[in-house]
């Protein structure tokens, strides 16, 4: 398959000091990219709040698909203005923060984490790293961060810059560069959505420490990356109410339209990806635009069609979960 290359660009050797740091936080503030060390793994960073910036994430590994990602923050009193955490909740970030534990809670009225980086989901994955490096990057960053292990897609997570540099070398702004990471396995995520605390994803904190805190055994949910949060299920969060149409000419009468790339006349309740053709774009409009004009009340979404490369496998993924059958 020839995918084409994300946009290269220079990517910066930055030391782990307060200088390096200061940039690492400005680079982040502007929407860039910079790979930076926690103590699980170096994780690829980028404005949470940004689509735009998040979907960097997305084409610089080359994800198939858009997973949730954990949102990185400096401490539980700024966490606790993205997500509602129950009585479990609030004991496990007691216990376990700073440290490589991940809480998936309802996401607070004023959740400022992008839809994209949210996988369009009612709830968000927090946590607050121990690295020193990494906190004072986020006191100075000043929002949440969204940052997946910085590896390209299907690779062994990053535990060094060497690591990072190795598979992302030109497509990212910056790395800090802290040396080895300690943990070296990611995160511990629990989801605490319900009362019943489940784990996610297996990691840095062990389940029986969790299990001590809680004072009940965990709900074994199997892989974050596949088992409640699993493709299918995932889907259907996110199933607009309206039927989709996909690889549309143009919309029908009636139809609520979603283009893509240059368009010849308008039509209306429509909404254009990217009126340019940037997937990159697209990427970050697509959950809040599909949103946008479920809530027009049409009977289908007409969509164009997207092409199949770059971040297009991706969208059209998701695209394709929207108009499963249901
Ligand atoms: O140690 C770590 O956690 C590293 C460092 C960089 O912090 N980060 C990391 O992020 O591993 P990532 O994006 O690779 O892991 C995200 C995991 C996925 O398995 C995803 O399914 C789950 O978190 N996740 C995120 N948001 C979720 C949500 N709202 N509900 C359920 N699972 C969620
Ligand atoms: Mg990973």
């Amino acid at each position: 398959m020839n995918k084409p290359l994300p946009a290269s660009r220079q990517t910066k050797l930055l030391a782990a000091d307060a200088a390096g740091i200061a940039e690492a936080a400005a680079l982040l503030r502007a929407g860039g990219l910079v790979a930076m060390p926690t103590e699980t793994v170096y994780g690829l960073a980028a404005d949470a709040t940004s689509g735009t910036a998040v979907a960097g994430i997305y084409a610089a590994k080359e994800r198939p698909s858009f997973n949730p990602l954990i949102s990185h923050l400096p401490d539980l009193t700024s966490a606790r203005r993205q997500g509602l955490f129950d009585a479990n909740a609030l004991a496990l970030a007691q216990a376990f923060w700073p440290g490589p534990l991940t809480l998936v809670v309802p996401a607070s009225s004023g959740c400022t984490v992008s839809d994209l980086a949210r996988a369009g989901l009612p709830s968000v994955a927090l946590r607050v790293p121990a690295h020193p490096v990494a906190h004072a990057v986020l006191e100075a960053a000043g929002r949440p961060i969204a940052a997946p292990s910085a590896n390209r897609s299907g690779r062994i997570s990053a535990t060094s810059a060497a690591h990072v540099l190795a598979d992302l070398d030109g497509r990212i702004d910056a790395i800090l560069d802290a040396g080895p990471t300690e943990v070296g396995v990611e995160s511990t995520i629990v989801a605490c959505l319900d009362g019943a605390p489940r784990l996610l994803r297996p990691g840095g904190v062990p389940r029986a420490a969790i299990e001590y805190v809680i004072g009940r055994p965990l709900v074994i949910a199997g892989d974050a990356g596949h088992a409640p949060i699993s493709p299918g299920m995932l889907a259907s969060h996110y199933a607009p109410a309206a039927r989709v149409r996909l690889d549309a000419e143009a919309p029908e009468d009636g139809e609520a339209w979603l283009g893509f790339g240059p368009e010849g006349r308008e039509h209306p309740a429509s909404l254009n990806l990217s009126p340019s053709g940037d997937l990159r774009e697209a990427a970050a409009h697509l959950f809040g635009y599909m949103r946008r004009l479920d809530e027009m009340g049409r009977r289908t979404i007409a969509v164009a069609r997207i092409p199949e490369h770059g971040l297009g496998e991706a969208i059209n993924d998701r695209l394709r979960r929207a108009a499963a059958p249901r």
